[in-house]
């Protein structure tokens, strides 16, 4: 087994998948694959991570990340603390430095980040003396969504390497779509992006990514159609014309998705906006794996944190 990951041990992290080697991607794949069976059992408890303290910390709202967290870390018999930042003393003008190295202080194995600024996980990973797992930063890197879209995908399809890939709607806001262009790129997917002039970032084309501005174009053939939600929170200006109209040009309904290869998997990190990025009779469709994401997201969130703290203590 490799050992994945950017610093030696015994202090890793998860900061983003740019920093992550392709053969390091599959074996978290592959663990990942392991912990399924996991969750899928009457008794999900293993004791891999007995004794060890994992604190989430989420400066930003959150459902599925933060959840499947929890569990991840209570099936591995973690003792897991959410940190209710709401009610911290980060209300009272406490740094995001200042809260991180208080939580240090307490000794804890791995921080679980959320944070609204692009590098803030990775500069308090710098100041902490415990493994760091980045669950979103800005419109920076996600890197445990862009894990458990691959998972799902190669689940279904056998592979990632020559899989047409459609990542569609608001790639500008989205750290979801960065993490899944750099992942797809290293096993090998043609990645696609496909939004409006407005919502596209930038030098995407640098990333790998091929750009379209009509879904009726970018859709043509695709293996894989992932949605972006609107992310209308992080909009300061028009992005859009009207909700309306985005739904009607880039809103994935039944005639669009007929461009698509007819086993195409239709996939969305969430959250949803149902007749915003995507039609419910589609978000719901028999094409749709979007609770498989959900699901494959408990194992990815298990497989990452064994493997950061593997070799650590007593806990490997
Ligand atoms: N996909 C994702 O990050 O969802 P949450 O914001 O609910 O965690």
């Amino acid at each position: 087994m490799t050992a994945p990951f950017d610093t030696p041990r015994p202090r890793r992290h998860l900061l983003g998948i740019a920093r992550l080697q392709p053969h390091e991607i599959e074996d978290l794949l592959d663990r990942s694959e392991a912990e399924i069976a996991v969750s899928r059992r009457v008794d999900k408890k293993k004791s891999v991570l007995k004794g060890r303290t994992q604190i989430n910390l989420f400066f930003e709202a959150s459902t599925r990340t933060q959840a499947s967290f929890e569990l991840a870390g209570k099936r591995l018999g973690a003792d897991v603390m959410n940190m209710a930042v709401g009610n911290s003393s980060v209300k009272k003008g406490e740094t995001l430095i200042d809260t991180a190295m208080t939580l240090n202080a307490m000794q804890p194995d791995i921080l679980v980040v959320r944070h609204h600024a692009a590098g803030a996980v990775a500069l308090l990973a710098q100041k902490v003396g415990c493994s760091v797992v980045n669950a979103g930063d800005g419109a920076h890197e996600h890197p445990t969504q862009a894990l458990l879209d691959a998972l799902t995908i190669r689940r279904h399809k056998g592979k990632i390497a020559r899989m047409t890939v459609a990542i569609c709607g608001d790639v500008l806001h989205s750290r979801v779509a960065r993490s899944n262009i750099l992942l797809l790129n290293a096993l090998g997917a043609r990645v696609r992006v496909i939004a409006p002039s407005t919502l596209l970032p930038s030098g995407i084309e640098q990333m790998g990514a091929e750009v379209f501005r009509r879904m009726e174009d970018g859709l043509e053939g695709a293996d894989v159609v992932m949605m972006l939600r609107l992310q209308r929170e992080r909009m300061a200006g028009a992005f859009v014309p009207s909700v309306r109209e985005y739904f009607r040009y880039f809103g994935l309904d039944r005639e669009k998705l007929a461009r698509a290869k007819p086993d195409a998997l239709v996939m969305h990190p969430g959250p949803m906006n149902r007749g915003v990025e995507i039609a419910s009779e589609i978000a719901d469709g028999p094409q749709s794996v979007i609770e498989e994401q959900v699901e494959m997201g408990v194992a990815v969130r298990m497989a990452v944190m064994q493997a950061l703290l593997e070799g650590t203590g007593d806990a490997a």
